[in-house]
């Protein structure tokens, strides 16, 4: 939900910032800008609507050489997408750039009679308005004091026109980290930005005040007292944040799966058990719950549901799924004895941070599966599992689905053997079945080509049906997402057997089903479910094992997965389904990497 960047130092600012944007625009794409202020020129300000492209064409000709300056990659929130709400946003002598959201403004405009000063819809300017009117020369000063009024979620960049080459930050919630290395600052939303000039940065702590100058970084608490920055360091460079050949970040993420897989696995293997010693997690975590709630958002809850349909049975203990944005309003039952397992790619999501904090003041142990280092939710969490799925850029989630649920299932398994479900021998039969997913992942990717020819066919339709039952459903939740979020067809998953309480009346001529039949206890009947469409002249994709008996007529694409124990198909039907989207994208000419109306990171609630 908007990407923010910063610079001040020997380098050309611009460039820095245009750049950083580039990287961080998967945030949002709604609107770009950027403004600059260095000692010897003039305050700087350009801002449009549309991509970062647009605001980079507008700023081809500028001949400006300047040091310091801030960036802004919008995802609208308050205010129609025009240049005019573009960030950054001026109000007297500030400049600054936002991610988040002011919830009071409206109130905030009527009490400092802001009304016939503003000129955007945007709640930031109304911040703006404030740091300026509170700005008498000492801007610690003005920052303390403007975001004591304000209410919301929040991460400012702001220069004021009298102190040309620093750059002032602070947050709440919303995330920023930051960076120095000599005679250069950064401040950015995300590490990715920071990548091209160094791998060691910090997370900007919430209400700490962060000044970046040429030749120093300051961190202070509000009483301006001196901090030490925690610094971390990525573990990816610069490659793994790039294209490397492939047209798209999503095609390359799909491809991606078998080494993130290997990369979230291996490391946690001790003689072929799971041992999670290396992430301090203590068996004593599994073994003292009665219960299990898992809470996520989008791709993050899906991978959720498959993990309760592989947790349940197997643990003999109650397991919800829960909507992270719907939780924290339903009271949940949630105390001292339940597990409650956070995932989230990102480790931003407001939703989920929210629900995170509200499982702790209930009372449960917060256990959270992240892919981002260093990220909120991994550092409020008791506990975190780390995903190595390396960054993901595109919207639509593939690779950090892909270890979302080999996280679950190690931890699935680990838990069978702390609470004496499993024993070893158990234990390490299911881990070598875990370890097949990454050949049967890399046989779906050899034969890629053939989804192609599915995907032209759901590139024609307006809607398109998941089924399946068991964790076959569980999948099909996800298989219908990622079609949804980017070929933008309108597509549900549904328990196969409950087409025909209601959904088979939409079933038409040629109208697309994708049945997922991999479970071996329930394969006749999805497969009856299956002839129950086809009798109503469905199109029917059919994904089965490799090994299973599959009628002549029962379909008109089939795919099949390498033979696996039930558990263990997601792997591979992942793939089928994500390849199936991003085709049925491609063909259809549309954005895949950034679908219309859609952010990487939802920070805002
Ligand atoms: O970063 P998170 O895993 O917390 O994000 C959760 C969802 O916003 C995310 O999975 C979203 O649904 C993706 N667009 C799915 O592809």
């Amino acid at each position: 939900m908007c990407g923010i960047i910063g610079y001040t130092g020997q380098m050309d600012a611009l460039k820095v910032l245009l750049n950083g944007l580039e990287q961080l625009e998967y945030r949002g794409y709604d609107s770009a800008g950027v403004a600059l202020l260095s000692s010897g020129h003039d305050r700087l300000l350009i801002k449009k609507a549309g991509p970062v492209a647009t605001l980079k064409e507008s700023c081809a000709e500028l001949k400006v050489e300047s040091h310091c300056g801030i960036g802004h990659t919008r995802w609208a929130t308050h205010g129609g997408v025009n240049d005019i709400n573009a960030h950054p946003h001026i109000a007297g002598r500030v400049t600054l750039i936002h991610n988040g959201i002011i919830e009071n403004y409206h109130n905030l405009i009527e009490r400092f009679g802001f009304q016939d000063s503003l000129v955007s819809e945007t709640d930031t300017e109304v911040a703006a308005r404030l740091f300026d009117y509170y700005y008498e020369g000492n801007p610690r000063e003005a920052i303390k004091k403007t975001i004591r009024e304000l209410t919301g979620a929040y991460a400012f960049c702001i220069m004021f026109e009298d102190i040309p080459d620093e750059i002032f930050c602070i947050r709440n919630v919303s995330p920023m980290v930051a960076a120095h290395i000599e005679g250069s600052s950064f401040v950015a939303s995300d590490v990715t930005a920071l990548i091209p000039y160094t791998n060691r940065y910090f997370v900007i702590p919430e209400y700490e005040l962060v000044i970046l100058k040429k030749d120093d970084i300051i961190l202070e608490d509000l009483d301006g007292n001196r901090k030490e920055p925690e610094f971390l360091e990525v573990s990816w460079n610069l490659e793994a944040a790039k294209k490397n050949g492939f047209p798209h970040y999503m095609l390359k993420e799909i491809h991606e799966q078998p080494e993130a897989l290997r990369n979230t696995i291996l490391p946690r293997l001790e003689n072929g058990l799971p041992d999670f010693t290396e992430d301090r997690i203590p068996d004593s975590l599994f073994s003292g719950c009665d219960k299990i709630a898992i809470v996520a958002c989008g791709t993050a809850m899906y991978a959720g549901m498959v993990g309760k349909a592989l947790m349940e049975p197997l643990l003999k203990i109650p397991v919800s799924v829960n909507i992270a944005s719907e939780y924290r309003y339903e009271s949940p039952l949630v105390d001292e004895r339940t597990l409650v397992i956070v995932i989230s790619q990102s480790g931003e999501t407001i939703d989920t941070l929210a629900a995170l904090r509200l499982s702790k003041e209930l009372g449960a142990k917060v256990l959270s599966i992240v892919n981002v280092k260093g990220s909120t939710i991994a550092r409020e969490s008791d506990h975190v599992f780390y995903t190595h799925a390396g960054p993901e850029i595109a919207v639509a989630s593939t690779k950090a689905y892909m270890v979302q649920l080999a996280s679950l299932y190690l931890i699935a398994c680990r838990m069978a053997m702390a609470r004496g479900v499993y024993q070893e021998t158990d234990a390490a039969a299911f881990v070598s079945r875990l370890l097949e997913a990454v050949p049967a992942v890399e046989k779906i990717l050899a034969k890629k080509d053939r989804i192609k020819t599915a995907a032209s066919i759901l590139a024609k339709a307006q809607d398109a049906f998941f089924v399946g039952r068991g964790l076959d459903y569980a999948f099909s939740l996800e298989g219908s997402l990622k079609l949804k979020e980017i070929s933008y067809i309108h597509a549900e998953a549904y328990a196969a057997g409950e087409l025909k309480h209601g959904t088979i009346a939409l079933i038409e001529k040629q109208t697309p089903v994708i049945a997922v039949a991999t479970q071996d206890h329930i394969y006749g009947k999805t497969l009856s479910n299956v002839r129950e469409v086809r009798a109503r002249g469905a199109f029917v994709i059919l994904i089965t094992k490799k090994d299973a008996e599959v009628p002549e007529d029962i379909c008109d694409i089939h795919f099949a997965i390498p033979a696996s124990s039930d558990q263990f198909t997601v792997f591979p039907v992942a793939v089928i389904l994500q390849l199936l989207a991003y085709y049925t994208s491609d063909m259809k000419g549309l954005n895949v990497d950034k679908p219309r109306n859609l952010a990487k990171s939802v920070t805002v609630e």
